[in-house]
């Protein structure tokens, strides 16, 4: 009897068990290492394959597609897909699919947790510690801003943007504005008394500033030098969205020159590659990508997109797809 199973590359190391769940509807080929596969290796594997399970890492682009012409559906466990060029897909009849709202919540917990870190100088005090230099109490030891009553300023009010709103709001009696291309409905707005605003009052009135804008060619360098000299200089900016949205060469100059009190940066431009002035600041707050790193909701997020291949390898409706 033929094998009519699809097979499908999982690019990247996942979860045992998970690749086991895809095993029992797909032909499985594990890329099982945590290091990209480098694009051409990437387009040889995918060879014959009907399916990739991808992360935010691969290029997904028309020259891939073009090289890959059994590819049909492309399933990312990522919320963010700037990464893959929708509409080439789209044009060839492939699916995309990425993993929304899974990680919400717990993206939103480690954006404030950034940026409470950032206002409260937790990584520059822990730094100065673990060095051997606290050598007595001090009424101005790394004494940082509120969190509290100030006012959260939100670039990008997505999912991720409201859930943030809803701790600084309702948690820690934050005023809070934000900018978007589109306003939120009132009823959403009302609970959190959020105020949307031009993006240069968000950036002039912002006392913390979260970024949490999809990165498109639109909001590249949406935050570069002539933003960031808008902001207090007593403003922390957290990114938590894509490097390529904040221009990190402008935003270390800032940090440096203390135009802006601190930052909070889990992505990178050009990541995993830091710049190097930014390395250089004591004031930021650095970690590796990790705001969606939780386990369950890694685990949540792999699964998802794991849904939705074998739905739509099985003929069933995959359930969020972005371009069907
Ligand atoms: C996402 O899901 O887009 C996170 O940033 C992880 O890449």
């Amino acid at each position: 009897m033929p094998n009519n199973k699809a097979q499908v590359l999982v690019a990247r190391r996942i979860f045992p068990d998970i690749v086991e769940r895809l095993r029992a509807h797909c032909e499985v080929d594990l890329h099982d290492a945590n290091e990209p596969l480098p694009q051409a290796e990437l387009i040889r594997r995918l060879q014959g394959k009907q399916g990739l399970f991808a992360s935010g890492t691969e290029r997904i682009d028309a020259t891939l597609l073009d090289a890959c012409p059994d590819l049909r559906a492309v399933c990312l466990m990522t919320v963010g897909y700037n990464n893959v060029d929708l509409d080439a897909c789209s044009v060839r009849g492939v699916l995309v699919s990425n993993a929304p709202d899974v990680l919400t919540e717990t993206t939103a917990d480690f954006g404030f947790a950034l940026m409470m870190a950032a206002a409260r100088r937790i990584s520059e005090s822990e730094h100065y510690l673990r060095r051997g230099d606290w050598k007595q109490w001090r009424v101005d030891l790394f004494a940082g801003a509120d969190v509290h009553g100030a006012t959260l300023g939100i670039l990008g009010m997505g999912r991720i943007g409201q859930a943030i709103a809803r701790r600084g709001a309702l948690g820690f009696g934050m005023p809070v504005i934000y900018h978007n291309r589109s306003r939120l409905p009132a009823e959403q707005e009302a609970p959190l008394a959020a105020r949307w605003v031009e993006k240069d009052e968000l950036l002039r009135q912002s006392d913390h500033l979260v970024i949490v804008l999809p990165y498109t060619p639109a909001s590249h360098h949406m935050v570069a030098a002539r933003e960031l000299a808008l902001m207090k200089p007593t403003a922390t900016l957290t990114n938590i969205a894509r490097g390529g949205v904040v221009d990190d060469a402008a935003l270390a100059e800032a940090l440096a020159a203390g135009r802006i009190a601190a930052a909070g940066l889990d992505v990178f431009e050009g990541e995993p590659t830091v710049h190097p002035a930014l390395l250089q600041c004591a004031n930021v707050v650095l970690t590796p990508h990790i705001a969606s790193a939780s386990v369950p909701t890694r685990r949540a997020m792999c699964n998802l997109a794991v849904d939705n291949l074998i739905a739509f390898f099985g003929g069933g409706v995959p359930p969020t797809a972005l371009n069907l």
